[in-house]
């Protein structure tokens, strides 16, 4: 009698003590991340440096996430995962948080509850200047908070799971493998902008190097093939996100109308100079974004 008792509460048990376990065992995954040295770069208040703050913001994407008022969204009918991604009010958040939790967000995939981000690709933002980050949290700061209310994000069982198994990694992890840039500004001024501008726009779906991602469909391709479109082509394609042959390109046609046409001509001849300059360097082996 006793034993069956006991069958019986172990079965009702178990599921709340798998629930419980991938909780704790999740939750332990997004509190392992290493911080950097707190942001302590003066953040400006000049109409130049909002201005520059507010190119940053248009060309890396936040209007697209956050809203073209930053005043928050809800990703539940784009994205499946990770069951209810929502981005927040920007210009909100920049009013409640100081420039350190706001940078450890943005650079270091870290929110400001001390945990890893999941949905928001920090890693695309990391190599950004400090004096961009500066302009970027000024442009937030002094932008008007629109009225909003999103919901609360969540995060699905399976999800947790996956980031227990590692088959996912969360964005301060990611954030930690981009590699740094390599170009001395001095010596090659326009391939070290458009360094720049690669490793902090389009590295966010082209692998880390921007040199071809494998690990997420869709592929996508390296992006020295710029040495063999046209600069003009070229800044078609990043402008509609319509690629050779007018061939939709998917997620590149859904962000780059909002993102890439905000660049100014030096910017693309910068990019389009970087990129094609790549043609004649292999492609980095065994990093874990190429798998083979
Ligand atoms: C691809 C969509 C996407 C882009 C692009 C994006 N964000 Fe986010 N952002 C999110 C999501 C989703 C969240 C909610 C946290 C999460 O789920 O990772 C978020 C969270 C944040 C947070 C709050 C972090 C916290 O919880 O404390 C800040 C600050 C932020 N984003 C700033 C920015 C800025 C600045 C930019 C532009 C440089 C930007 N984001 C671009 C999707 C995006
Ligand atoms: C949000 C994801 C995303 C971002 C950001 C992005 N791309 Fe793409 N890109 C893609 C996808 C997806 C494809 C198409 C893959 C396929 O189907 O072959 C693509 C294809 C391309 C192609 C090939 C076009 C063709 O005709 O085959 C070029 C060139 C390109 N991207 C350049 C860039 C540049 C330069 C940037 C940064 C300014 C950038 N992309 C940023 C997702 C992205």
């Amino acid at each position: 009698m006793r034993i069956i008792f006991v069958i019986a509460a172990a079965l009702a048990l178990a599921p709340a003590l798998g629930f419980g376990g991938v909780y704790i065992l999740s939750e332990a995954r997004f509190r392992d991340v290493k911080r950097g040295p707190a942001f302590d770069h003066p953040i400006p208040t000049d109409a130049a440096s909002i201005e520059r703050g507010r190119h940053i913001a248009r060309t890396r994407g936040c209007f697209g996430c956050h809203g073209q008022n930053l005043e928050g969204k809800n990703f539940d009918e784009q994205w499946d995962w990770p069951e209810r991604a929502v981005a927040p009010n920007l210009a909100e958040y920049a009013r409640k948080h100081d420039p350190a939790a706001m940078e450890a967000a943005i650079r270091q995939g870290i929110g400001a509850n001390g945990k890893a981000l999941t949905a928001m690709p920090s890693f695309n933002f990391t190599r950004l200047t400090d004096e961009d980050v500066a302009a970027l949290i000024a442009f937030l700061r002094a932008a008007p908070v629109a009225d909003s209310s999103v919901p609360k994000p969540k995060l699905g069982w399976a999800v947790r799971w996956s980031f227990i198994t590692g088959a996912e990694r969360h964005m301060a992890y990611w954030a930690q493998r981009v590699p740094p840039l390599r170009i001395d500004a001095e010596q090659e001024p326009v391939l070290a902008a458009g360094e720049y501008l690669a490793m902090t726009m389009c590295n966010e779906c082209h692998g880390l190097d921007v040199r071809g991602q494998t690990l997420f469909p869709p592929p996508t391709p390296d992006l020295a093939i710029a040495a063999a479109i046209p600069r003009d082509d070229f800044e078609n394609i990043i402008e509609t996100g319509v690629g050779m042959g007018g061939r939709n390109l998917g997620l590149m046609r859904l962000v780059s109308p909002d993102r890439f046409p905000a660049l100014s001509d030096d910017e693309v001849d910068a990019l389009h100079a970087y990129l094609s300059s790549r043609a004649d360097e292999p492609v980095p082996e065994n990093v874990f974004w190429r798998p083979e």
